[in-house]
């Protein structure tokens, strides 16, 4: 269900007609800072605990943070938030909701100062914003203003000198200007032998997740930890779409128009448009993209209960990233994306409809980021 809050007062509401109720009413709501002080306390323990080397668990910062896929694994591995930075106000209020008493910091990364946590941070970690690396963007790396937050993500880490530094993006970057683009950013990330860095690409699917979605992974552990990362080996397990898609709960999902749910109900499961019938196919694809080559098996894609989702998306119905519910016509609800990406049924996202697919579809499968902690977490246990 869609929540409403006050950004002043933080109070929910279920409608929008009473969050603008609220808003409009003679006396303006005032800030309640009680969350704020109790979540200022709380950093203030961890940090004196870094501080007194009483530390029992590991610490981590995450900026460009999302809803907090990549900080559920690292939390649910044991981890313990600092601070969790994120732009979007949207997200920052998901991130709130879910985990009551961290310190969240809604600003754009390049007004962060991290020198108060020099030295008291284990991990800082970021999924620094991709779409300048993407395949299906327009690939212009470090030109794009989104690439250059790379640079300011070091600037980050010279300010806090974490023991390890975890940046996850998409595969794209590794063939992005022919190898060059990622070379530099770990060039950078090395400042001058200060970090050894490793990459690897990771596919969720190797790690219980009902989905295919590679991602780069780029580690650096500070040299004078002495130890290498080692990233995780593959479950052994096979998680598919029909051990998920089981007494999924209720909730809000996007619906196909009736002209392309007639299209969807001729695709059977783990079909796509190449098993529609001609005239169908004609008028669907179209001539244009029918003679223009390629596979394009992602267009007008029903899945199967028994394989992994093809990646999803931050939006569920796209023409080129349709991916169809296996036994009925329709996109995958929310609740269905979140089960998709491993998140608890608990976890609870917030904001429109759209708002809530872009965080589930831009996150870290939380089982990903949970068996990546967990080695991160070995290579600090000797440190
Ligand atoms: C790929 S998503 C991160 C997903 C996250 N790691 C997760 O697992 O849920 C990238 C996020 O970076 C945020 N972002 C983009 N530019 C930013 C900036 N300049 N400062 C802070 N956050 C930013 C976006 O709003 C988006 O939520």
């Amino acid at each position: 269900m869609v929540e409403h809050v006050c950004e002043k007062c933080e109070k929910v509401f279920k409608q929008k007609s009473q969050l603008d109720a609220h808003k409009n009413r003679k006396k303006p709501c005032k800030k309640d800072d009680t969350i704020e002080k109790i979540v200022e306390r709380k950093v203030e323990e961890i940090l004196s605990r870094v501080d007194t080397k009483q530390k029992p668990s590991p610490t981590f910062i995450e900026v460009c943070a999302g809803c907090g896929g990549l900080s559920t694994g690292f939390m649910e591995a044991g981890f313990e938030p600092i601070l969790l930075n994120e732009i979007n106000p949207k997200f920052c209020e998901t991130l709130s909701r879910n985990h009551p008493g961290v310190r969240i910091e809604n600003k754009d990364m390049l007004a962060l100062n991290l020198t108060e946590f020099n030295g008291r941070v284990d991990v800082l970690m970021g999924g620094v914003p991709c779409q300048a690396f993407s395949q299906a963007g327009e690939r212009m790396g470090l030109e794009d203003p989104r690439g250059k937050l790379i640079v300011e993500f070091n600037r980050l880490v010279l300010e806090c000198n974490p023991k390890v530094i975890l940046v996850e993006n998409v595969k794209g970057l590794t063939t992005h200007n022919g190898g060059e683009t990622l070379k530099g950013v770990i060039e950078l990330f090395k400042n001058g032998g200060k970090y050894n860095l490793q990459t690897k690409v990771l596919n969720a699917k190797d790690y219980d997740v009902p989905q295919k979605r590679e991602r780069i992974f780029i580690v650096g552990v500070r040299s004078d930890i002495g130890r290498a990362f080692e990233y995780p080996v593959p479950s052994k397990t096979n998680v598919l779409l029909r051990d998920v898609l089981v007494d999924v709960p209720p909730s809000i999902g996007a619906k196909y128009p009736e002209s392309k749910k007639a299209v969807f109900d001729l695709v059977p499961p783990g079909g796509c448009w190449v098993d529609l019938p001609d005239d169908v196919k004609r008028s669907y694809m179209g001539e244009r993209c029918l003679s223009s080559g390629g596979g394009k098996r992602g267009i007008a894609r029903r899945m199967s209960m028994d394989e992994h989702c093809l990646t999803l998306t931050t939006s569920p119905c796209q023409k080129q990233t349709d991916r169809c519910h296996p036994l009925e016509t329709r996109p995958f609800t929310v609740r269905e994306y979140a089960r998709i990406q491993t998140f608890p049924d608990t976890y609870v996202f917030l904001g429109g409809m759209s708002d809530q697919y872009k965080q589930i579809g831009n996150a870290v499968p939380v089982k990903l980021a949970n068996a990546v902690a967990h080695q991160v977490k070995s290579v600090l246990s000797s440190a």
